[in-house]
């Protein structure tokens, strides 16, 4: 196994410092290293969005980025959203809506809709559907997901 390396960044606004092997991924780093299981390993492949985290701001499958490219950048899993004022009018607006029913997407929904509402505060039905087409929802919920979204983007339909 090749020798680990140790790397600094921010991980919900915390500096932070970890030991990592170069086949570590930025996802395993969060969840078995750092012990931040919000964050949700699916497919592992890049196709589910379940362990969307925001990298830099922008959102990022962690299960497809090297713990090593870590080094420097600031991260935000779900466990940080909860205090930023955008983050937790997404959240609350899921819980209104009614969006969440077995959770396991909901997590990565919720940084990806953080995600779209940055760059698109006031987004069309459209704009939040394509936004999210990278999550999937194994319970199909889509509908009420993208009425949660609305509802924190203030721009009902
Ligand atoms: S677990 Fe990363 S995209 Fe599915
Ligand atoms: S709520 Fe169950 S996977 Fe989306």
């Amino acid at each position: 196994m090749s020798p680990k390396r140790e790397i600094a960044f921010t991980l919900n606004g915390v500096p932070t410092r970890a030991s990592v092997s170069p086949e570590l991924s930025a996802l395993a780093l969060i969840r078995e290293v750092l012990g931040l299981t919000g964050t949700k390993l699916g497919c592992g492949e890049g196709e589910c969005g379940a362990c969307t985290i925001l990298v830099d701001g922008r959102s990022v499958n962690s299960c497809l980025m090297f713990a090593l490219d870590c080094e420097g950048r600031s991260l935000v899993t779900i466990e940080g959203l909860a205090a930023d004022p955008l983050g937790a009018r997404i959240e609350q607006a899921f819980v209104e809506a009614g969006a969440v029913q077995c959770g396991f997407c909901t997590p990565g929904m919720v940084v990806q809709a953080h995600n779209l509402l940055t760059a698109h505060p006031h987004p069309t039905r459209e704009q939040i559907r394509r936004g999210i087409e990278g999550n999937l929802c194994r319970c199909t919920g889509y509908f009420k997901i993208v009425e949660a979204i609305e509802r924190a983007a203030g721009a009902q339909e």
